[in-house]
């Protein structure tokens, strides 16, 4: 197969962490006969020195015009005391707008090697396998008004939180249909007993759910849901929730099995092509020494494979020699509480490469 790849390396570790996966890419090209064609394209604080924009429109098209698109990380100290509209965060806002990128997709998988890594002890992670399908475009990020006000006479402040019962439809019936490939449940986190979002939101929810007499549908609360990640992670199988509450929560799920450093993440459209990313940032305080652990943008290169390229075999090569490094002890700093030896970002991705 022939595939157009758009790489957006962005800034900081997002630079070395996309080499990563392009090798990768290519690797897997080569052992399974795929012809993938990168390109590059400008986003977040290297786009503002550039193009004085961190979404300039030529990357917007040429996302447009791709097969899938691979993001690095965007933002650092250096862009951080710019207006609103000169940040770094916006180029990103604005891309999941431009390509609908509805649903944010962050799965937690369990390492055995990496068990010592968890802040949990390992009989509360062990096998956990959790999905998080996050609402990408709507809810608090996006809501107008967003501004500073004056009301009777004092100093405030409006976000806003607006979402098309559409909106919702959409994420929630996604859920379902990938917890009927999985272990057939679904976790509905909101705010019910304060939002009107939420009560819409479960509404929703129950109404999908009556489409898919296979899965079981749960509702949850978002504080309760913060707390049971950490006492029982286990319990879950497929989590959905609105923009904001599955940022929070997605992190806080992500560092459960490991590292920052381990999480991949793929943001479906509706309507054309995915991007994948790593869920970390650009790590400013590591950038540049080639330390950052790449496996997370590689392991977001095998969600591409298989969600937008139904390359199921060659996104499960990935995986499984992104194991048996590990398994054979391989380790980048953050990721080696337990060695004394760590492996470049280069060294890395050599391995990863070599296993395929
Ligand atoms: P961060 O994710 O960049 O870093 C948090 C901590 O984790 C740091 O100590 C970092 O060194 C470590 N870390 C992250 N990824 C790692 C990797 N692959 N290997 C080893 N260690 C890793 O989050 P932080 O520090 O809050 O934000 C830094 C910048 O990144 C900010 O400008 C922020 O706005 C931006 N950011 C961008 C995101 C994106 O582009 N999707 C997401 C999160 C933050
Ligand atoms: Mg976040």
């Amino acid at each position: 197969m022939e595939k157009r790849i758009v790489v957006l390396p962005g800034d900081g570790i997002g630079k070395e962490v996309t080499k990563g996966a392009v090798e990768v890419l290519q690797a897997v090209g080569e052992r399974f006969g795929h012809q993938f064609h990168f390109t590059y394209g400008s986003i977040g604080g290297e786009a503002i020195d550039t193009y004085g924009t961190p979404l300039p429109d030529e990357t917007i098209q040429h996302c447009k015009d791709s097969d899938a698109v691979l993001l690095g990380a965007v933002g650092g100290p250096k862009w951080d005391t710019q207006p609103p509209h000169l940040r770094p965060e916006r180029g990103l806002l604005k891309i999941r707008k431009e390509l609908n990128l509805y649903a944010n997709l962050r799965p937690t998988s369990y390492y055995d090697s990496l068990a010592e890594n968890s802040p949990l002890k390992k009989e509360y992670i062990e096998n956990v396998d959790l999905l998080f399908v996050r609402e990408l475009t709507g809810g608090l990020y996006f809501g107008k008004p967003s501004e500073r006000v004056e009301r009777d006479g004092k100093e405030a402040v409006v976000d806003t939180l607006y979402y098309q019962k559409s909106e919702m439809e959409r994420v929630i019936k996604l859920a379902f249909e990938l917890a009927e490939k999985r272990d057939q449940k679904v976790t509905s986190v909101d705010k019910a007993n304060v939002l009107e979002s939420s009560r819409m939101w479960r509404e929703v929810a129950d109404e999908i759910s009556r489409q898919f007499p296979n899965v079981e549908l749960e509702h949850m609360l978002v504080d309760n849901a913060a707390m049971q990640l950490v006492t029982n992670p286990k319990r879950f199988d497929v989590i959905v929730t609105e923009n904001m509450f599955g940022d929070i929560l997605s992190d806080e799920a992500s560092v459960l099995t490991g590292s920052l450093g381990m999480s991949a993440s793929a943001s479906l459209s509706e309507d054309g092509p995915s991007l994948y990313e790593p869920i970390h940032g650009s790590a400013p305080d590591i950038a540049g020494q080639n330390i950052a652990n790449p496996l997370a943008a590689i392991l977001s290169a095998a969600m591409m494979l298989r969600l937008s390229f139904g390359m199921q075999e060659e996104a499960k090569a990935v995986e499984t020699a992104v194991n048996q490094v590990l398994d054979a002890g391989y380790r980048t700093k953050d990721i080696g509480r337990t060695v004394n030896n760590y492996v470049s970002t280069s060294e890395m991705i050599n391995e990863v490469k070599a296993m395929i």
